[in-house]
């Protein structure tokens, strides 16, 4: 719904009336086909191949490393080339915007934004030079701005000249296209689309489809007749006027915006209030893909309750032009207006022609504000426009406005507190009664839909408070006599913000040296570019649904529990069958094998039968399944599917429902070093604290994909998938009774995964060859993005306790910290294993004991996310260090804290295994010096001395992670290795592409082993009937035993080569090779834990680093933005830099957003809330911290891994917490402030709501919070 513009594409038209042609970013699945007519499309496929010649920009983005899993390759290339071909020379602001409503959710954004840079012009690499001569002299750069391909607009695709000629020759006529379902209408005269608004009342006006298209998609509402005033040219009139200027109601956002600078900067400063609030709306509004076809009119008319544009014409005084049959009127965009959710004052058969927008006059000013989940591309949470006119030389208030969005189910006015302010003196006096009215006025039951009810008024209040600062700033300019004005108490405090231009500037980010010696076309340690980068940007790479369907192919959908605990009394599909193109459908009972999945020795049940006795455990359990002959039949069908239910009793939904009832599985982990009673005896001190954890969506953009295709002999079955176990998949077998060597698991990439495609893709493989095989046809399942949040799980949600007992210096002497972690079936339980082997972090507690419970709750089971466990745990044991730090009785800052516990020397872990911390603490010195931090800290006090709303804070967190899996037969590989008589090599291994370059690694080992180029070695798929018996693609460990096994291989076909190489000493390596393939196993450590010894072996070897975050944190609104993060890891000898810096960035951005931003909010029936990127809110390129330098650690190497390498996919999603402690070490200075010491609660994420509220502004304190348990909720902490 045009949220994450992975399919943006290009729109070019011809106005046959300028001779002109306009270019613009559109998201592909908002775009009517039927409004194309006459224009030109154009996708990253027609702009370059790797078969002809790439385009500068494919070329740019996949060789400075933006592109991982590459799904949302295509499009960052489309909006950047959408930009060049407006702006030639963009500025890195231009670019930042074009790229604002792109997500990627692998590469952090940095790589794609460096690709991008190089476009900027001569300055630009002029400064990136400098800047690379600042640091690091002489590491190498990850790639080359000199081996790039030159721009050249000359070799761009030509506007097509026969549209141009059709535009030119045609009259343009009314056109009326004619569906299955809808009709729809395009007339070209104002007349006629009044007779035909007169004539169908009901029927939208289409514009951008930007609100339609998502009712349609997504609410499932159906409009026989649409009408399309595209066409109309008074729609789009601008007219000037000395009072105002009329824009044309179809002006999309981006010409608005264009058409309000240009007056910004014509007009004389006083007039250009409205017109400067509303550009700073439609700079946040969407993303430019939204604003380039978004419309003024269908902004308005839409009436969302949080418009960014509404409250700011409401404010501002707007006026309609609207149209009917029955003639023309004028009506104002005020509190009457806005009627509800919706809903206006217009008539059904009114058309607003035109909007008129008044010049500001002197004295009077207009602001905008809002505060939204994320800076960019996201709905307000609340958003609000304001004037006010000063009598002409005083601080009397002559007239004033107040609108809000986002706090009702429509545009609201404050019009009761702007009457009592009207007439009085802008003074403290005043503004202080204004904010008691305004509590009083815009008011929020506690329940009120969407939640966040106390953020949302304290917000009110806190635009109010800001719209005062700016106006008493104009009062200052303006009233020549200050001695006539009262000077308010607090303005002293309140400096015109220093950091409100910040930019984004350059970081660091440098390869390592290969050792001296290394042959020059040995790539090992070199910054190889992904292998596919180049298929991906240019869109020729094939991900599961590319894959060309075959005839009779049909299509699966799911039919999912809408209770969270209830008994399952039917299954009804009779009315779902009699659809067009419905073929069947399979619940449990068609399962001939086994109707269970096991993992790692647990069963979890895959569908379940309709039998009385069995219950559904969760909404969005699979209960069954449709196929049909198309998706959307198959979608139809599903939702025809009645399924009738008797709720249970007992449901539990949250954490502490589940501790009050007991409801855990079994067994229960313990772990203790030490005498942790004695030693809280020995201690100084004690504290006692608890943390929640919410979980996160993996949010991979390719959502689960998979096709099945039943060869029609001997029961064998194809499975093509986006999986990153596929021999898990495989267990279809079990499920079908049939053995495993009739099924063949293909994996050619996934468009990410993050381990939510280890398990959950089984069990929806199985489902889907389930209906294959009932069918007899290939059947295809590709979940909608709401139903794979809805269905797969996501991170588990943690609430952790906690004692500790330290000594008055900050050592912390005993601690013991109980986990709990949700969880429904136990299919992933273990996770609550790896919470407590890593409890210690960074440190050394010599009394500690963990222990760790999995919930059992009527909710999704999690499954596996980057890091499995560890991000929550670490959060908590640095939560302990950072409550230790903030007792007044402690004189140290968190730092020294950290220091002071940290392992040092020869240590052992709190499951005895012995290791040496030496890189830890090479990291953690680095760190400290590349950052700056002593002096920055010093900075920082200074400015939050001088700022009492904007506060700085800092953190710097040290990582160390085990590598590998604690269960040791996970730890294997296998590989083969074809050599063709030709001469070119095919390496298969059991390791699944991803994003994290895994297939690009293995072709480095392969062509140091073979000594052969990487240009004759191939990898095509990951597939059980080639590589059987996979272990996960996870825990950091793919490249360690797959990069074993593939070098395994080729040594042993080396060494079958030696003799003809003896033989034959100067010949070629076409020459010696003719013999073909050969197969080893490669087994990787011994890990193993022992529970009942509490000790053991569990990981290979520790993965270390160290990151130092500095946040800016807006304390009325809770809003942040990362200045800087520094990053230094030990990640031993890097097979492939720029893979590894990827996989660093990414996964600090991924934890930024699961500690930061992403909410998954639950109803309190147990139903999740975002289901899209338009409620969930992953980290976009506008939360780049805006310097972002990583380091490698030089001189660190790895006995335990190949080429002394160090797996780093998960490790660094934790360092993203550095942001999450900055913004606590900020907000600790703002409570310092109202007189708040001492530790405090901050749960995670640490999203503007919860950080607005722990910095307890007067305004925070002034909303009153009402009982708990005297009214329900909107939403659930879970
Ligand atoms: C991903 C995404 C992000 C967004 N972010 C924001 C945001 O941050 N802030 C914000 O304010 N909005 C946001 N929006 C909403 C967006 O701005 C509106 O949907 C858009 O402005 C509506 O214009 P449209 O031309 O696409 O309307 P359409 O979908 O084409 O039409 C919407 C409605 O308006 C009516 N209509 C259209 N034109 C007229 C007219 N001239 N006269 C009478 N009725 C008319 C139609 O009948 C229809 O009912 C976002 C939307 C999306 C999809
Ligand atoms: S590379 Fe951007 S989503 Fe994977």
């Amino acid at each position: 719904g045009g949220g994450c513009g992975a399919c943006t594409v290009m729109v070019s038209r011809y106005n046959p009336r300028e001779k002109t042609i306009s270019h613009f970013s559109a998201n592909a699945c908002l775009l009517p086909v039927c409004q194309l007519h006459l224009a030109a499309v154009t996708t990253t496929e027609g702009i370059g191949s790797t078969e002809t010649r790439i385009h500068p920009v494919q070329e740019r983005i996949a060789k400075a490393n933006g592109s991982q899993c590459g799904f949302c390759t295509p499009g960052m290339v489309m909006s950047l080339y959408a930009l060049l071909r407006n702006q030639p020379q963009p500025s890195l602001e231009d670019i930042v915007e074009a790229l604002g409503g792109n997500l990627c959710r692998c590469t952090g954004y940095r790589p794609i934004v460096d690709g991008c840079k190089t476009f900027c012009g001569v300055r630009m690499s002029v400064m990136r030079h400098l800047e690379s001569l600042l640091v690091d002299n002489g590491v190498p750069e990850l790639f080359h701005e000199g081996d790039l391909l030159p721009q050249d607009p000359t070799q761009e695709l030509i506007f097509p000249p026969e549209l141009m000629l059709m535009a030119e020759s045609q009259r343009p006529l009314t056109q009326t296209f004619c569906g299955e379902r809808i009709t729809w209408v395009s007339p070209v005269t104002l007349r006629e689309l009044v007779e035909l608004k007169a004539k169908h009342p009901k029927a939208p006006l289409v514009l951008g489809n930007t609100g339609v298209g998502l009712e349609m998609k997504f609410k499932g509402i159906l409009h026989p007749v649409i009408i399309s005033p595209t066409r109309v040219p008074e729609l789009y009139e601008v007219n000037k006027t000395p009072d105002g200027v009329w824009v044309g109601a179809a002006c999309s956002l981006t010409s608005l915006k264009t058409l309000v600078e240009k007056l910004v900067r014509e007009l004389h400063e006083d007039q250009v209030e409205t017109f400067s609030a509303l550009l700073q709306q439609l700079r946040s509004l969407g993303g430019q893909q939204i604003r380039n076809v978004a419309s003024l009119g269908g902004n308005i008319a839409s009436a969302a309750p949080n418009s960014d544009l509404n409250p700011v014409l409401a404010a501002g005084r707007c006026i309609l032009s609207v149209i009917s049959k029955g003639g023309r009127r004028e009506i104002a965009v005020n509190e009457d207006f806005f009627v509800g959710f919706g809903k206006t004052a217009l008539k059904q058969d009114e058309i607003i022609l035109s909007v008129f927008i008044p010049v500001s006059k002197r004295g009077e000013f207009v602001r905008a504000f809002r505060q939204a989940p994320r800076k960019a591309n996201a709905l307000a949470t609340v958003t609000s426009g304001m004037r006010v006119r000063f009598a002409q030389g005083t601080d009397a208030v002559e007239d004033l406005a107040i609108f809000y969005g986002g706090v009702g189910p429509c545009t609201v006015g404050a019009t009761k507190t702007c009457r009592e302010v009207i007439g009085r003196r802008w003074n403290e006096e005043t503004l202080n009664e204004a904010y008691r009215l305004l509590l009083d006025e815009i008011s929020l039951p506690p329940s009120a839909p969407g939640g966040k009810v106390e953020f949302r008024r304290s917000l009110t209040l806190s635009f109010l408070f800001k719209f005062n600062l700016q106006m008493l700033q104009k009062l200052n300019e303006m009233v020549a006599s200050r001695s006539s004005r009262s000077e308010p108490s607090w303005r002293w405090q309140v400096r015109p913000d220093c950091s409100d231009k910040r930019r984004l500037t350059f970081g660091t980010c440098r390869s390592q040296e290969v050792s001296q010696g290394q042959r020059g076309d040995d790539l090992v340690g070199r910054p190889v570019m992904h292998r596919s980068a180049l298929s991906q940007a240019t869109g020729e790479a094939v991900y599961c649904d590319d894959i060309a369907g075959s005839q009779g192919e049909l299509f699966l959908a799911l039919v999912t529990s809408t209770r969270a605990h209830a008994k399952l009394i039917k299954i009804d599909d009779g009315e779902a069958l009699k659809l067009p193109g419905v073929v069947d459908a399979v619940t449990a009972k068609d399962i001939p094998g086994k109707k269970f999945r096991t993992f790692t020795g647990i069963d979890e049940e895959l569908v379940w039968l309709p039998a009385s006795t069995l219950q559904v455990t969760c909404v969005g359990q699979m209960v069954g399944a449709v196929v049909a002959d198309t998706r959307q039949h198959a979608k139809q069908g599903a939702a025809a599917v009645k399924v009738v239910y008797e709720d249970l009793p007992d449901r539990v939904l949250t954490i502490e429902e589940a501790i009050e009832k007991k409801s855990f599985f079994k067994p229960q982990r313990e772990i203790e070093r030490g005498n942790v009673t004695e030693g809280f005896r020995k201690a100084d001190q004690m504290l006692e604290g608890e943390i929640r954890i919410g979980g996160q969506e993996h949010f991979y953009m390719e959502t689960q994909s998979m096709l099945v295709v039943p060869s029609g002999e001997e029961k064998e079955l194809k499975v093509y998938l986006s999986c990153q176990h596929p021999t898990y998949a495989q267990s279809i077998a079990e499920t079908l009774g049939i053995p495993s060597n009739r099924v063949s698991c293909h994996v050619k990439r996934m468009g990410g995964a993050f381990g939510g495609k280890v398990t959950k893709t089984s069990i929806l493989a199985s489902i889907t060859a389930l209906a294959a095989w009932k069918t007899g046809q290939a059947v295809r399942c590709v979940l909608e993005r709401g139903d794979d949040m809805l269905i797969t799980g996501a991170r588990h949600p943690v609430l952790a306790n906690y004692k500790v007992g330290f000594m008055n210096d900050g050592r912390i002497i005993a601690a013991d910290i109980h986990v709990f972690a949700k969880i429904f079936t136990l299919d992933v339980s273990l996770v609550i294993e790896k919470i407590l082997l890593h409890i210690d972090n960074a440190y050394s507690v010599p009394n500690l004991r963990g222990r760790a419970t999995a919930c059992k709750t009527n909710l999704p089971s999690n499954t596996a996310f980057r890091g499995f466990g560890v991000p929550q745990s670490m959060l908590v044991v640095e939560s302990v260090i950072n409550d230790v730090a903030m007792k007044e009785s402690v004189v140290s800052p968190p730092l020294q804290i950290r220091e002071k516990n940290m392992y040092k020397g020869p240590s052992i872990t709190h499951y005895k295994l012995q290791f040496d911390p030496e890189n830890l603490l090479r990291c953690w010195d680095e760190c400290l010096q590349k950052a700056d931090y002593h002096s920055r800290r010093t900075t920082i006090a200074q400015f939050n001395q001088s700022n009492r709303f904007k506060k700085r804070g800092i953190a710097v967190i040290p990582i160390k992670y085990g590598i590998a899996f604690a269960e040791c037969f996970l730890n294997q590989a296998a590989a083969l290795v074809h050599i063709y008589k030709d001469g070119s090599v095919l390496v298969s291994h059991g390791g699944a592409e991803m994003g994290q370059g895994i297939h690009t690694k293995m072709q480095q080992v392969a062509s140091r082993e073979l000594r052969i180029p990487v240009s004759l070695i191939h990898i095509s798929e990951t597939s059980t009937n080639v590589v059987p018996n996979t272990c996960p693609s996870a825990a950091s460990f793919g490249t360690d035993a797959n990069g074993m096994a593939v070098k395994m291989a080729c040594e042993t076909l080396l060494q079958r080569l030696e003799p003809v190489i003896r033989e034959d000493p100067k010949g070629t390596w076409q020459s010696w090779v003719s013999w073909p393939n050969v197969v080893s196993l490669c087994r990787g450590p011994d890990t193993y834990m022992d529970w009942k010894k509490q000790e053991g072996q569990p990981y290979a070897y520790f993965t270390y680093g160290t990151c130092c975050s500095e946040v800016e944190v807006d304390c009325l609104t809770g809003d942040y933005q990362t200045l800087r993060t520094d990053i230094v890891m030990d990640i031993g000898r890097s097979i492939n830099p720029s893979i590894d810096i990827g996989q660093i960035e990414g996964a600090f951005m991924q934890g930024l957003g699961l500690y930061t931003m992403e909410e998954r909010k639950f109803s309190p029936s147990g139903m999740l809330y975002p289901r899209g990127p338009a409620q969930y809110k992953i980290p976009a390129v506008c939360d780049m911290p805006l310097k972002f330098n990583v380091y490698l650690l030089a001189g660190s190497s790895n006995l335990h891994a190949i080429y002394s390498s160090k797996g780093i996919g998960e490790p660094v999603l934790f360092l993203g917490s550095s942001v999450f402690f900055a913004i606590k070490d900020a907000v600790a200075a703002a409570r310092k402030d109202v007189g708040l010491g001492g530790p405090f609660k901050l749960d995670s994420p640490a999203c503007p709501e919860e950080t607005c509220l722990a910095c307890a502004s007067c305004f925070v304190q002034m909303v009153p919070v009402p009982k708990p348990g005297s009214f329900q909720p909107w939403a659930i902490d879970v």
